[in-house]
């Protein structure tokens, strides 16, 4: 009896033993006051990462203007290039941005809807600068801009029908201030008829200067449901 309780002391102590010297390697412990386990963020990322590969190459391409916005004053970043920006980050597309090759669009904001309403009017095809990425080398293009007067900007359409985007995954994505997606993806369809049009995005531009937590949640459950 004496030996039995004996040993159960000796394994006692062994097993405290082992427990204040940790079984593990301390190279694995972390540094105090942080966690050894990757941020929520940081797992997010990686395993989105690994779902973008699975879906092939992607571009983000997209217009967007500063000076004087609607409801948002005078910004220095787009609400559209936020939003832009935030679907490259989260795929790993690659991104082009529209720019009018002869920039004729005002910096206020008045200014710019007649000039913008004007185009309209006249189903203009303004140029842009620069050549867009081929997008044969793509498997799915995202595609944005604000909407103006209830549709794309004319500019876009300039994009559209310049572009050979046969057999590719086009999304749409829209900044606005009430209109939402404004038929943006119809709208895609009918001017790229050999193209497969995916569930578009829209986010408001207000938010996108002063809610960019709000409108990044937005962009992730949208990518998710893409499949990235
Ligand atoms: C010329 C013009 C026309 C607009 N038309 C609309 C519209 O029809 N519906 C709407 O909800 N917002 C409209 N807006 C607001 C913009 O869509 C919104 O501010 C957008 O986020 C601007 O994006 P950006 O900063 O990327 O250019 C218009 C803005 C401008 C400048």
């Amino acid at each position: 009896m004496r030996k039995t309780k004996k040993m159960l002391v000796i394994a006692l102590a062994a097993v405290l033993l082992l427990i204040l010297t940790g079984c593990g390697n301390s190279a694995d412990k972390a540094p105090e006051g942080k966690s050894a386990e990757p941020s929520v963020g940081t797992r997010q990322d990686s395993a989105s990462a690994e779902r973008a590969e699975g879906q092939g190459k992607a571009l983000v391409v997209y217009f967007s203007r500063t000076g004087e916005q609607y409801t948002v004053g005078v910004i220095d970043k787009g609400n559209t290039a936020i939003v832009a920006e935030m679907i490259a980050g989260q795929t790993g597309a690659d991104l082009f941005e529209i720019v009018p090759a002869d920039d004729h669009y005002p910096m206020t904001y008045d200014a710019l809807t007649d000039v913008a309403r004007k185009e309209q009017r006249e189903k203009a095809r303004p140029a842009y600068a620069g050549t867009l990425p081929d997008p044969g080398g793509y498997d799915t293009v995202f595609i944005g801009a604000p909407v103006w007067w209830g549709d794309w900007p004319m500019i876009m359409y300039t994009v559209f029908e310049n572009n050979d985007f046969s057999g590719k995954k086009l999304v749409p994505f829209s900044t606005h201030e009430g209109s939402g997606l404004s038929g943006f993806d119809r709208k895609l369809a009918a001017a790229c008829k050999d193209a497969r049009v995916l569930e578009g995005l829209a986010v408001r531009g207000n938010d996108c200067q002063n809610r960019q937590d709000k409108v990044k949640e937005s962009v992730s459950q949208w990518l998710g449901s893409l499949g990235y």
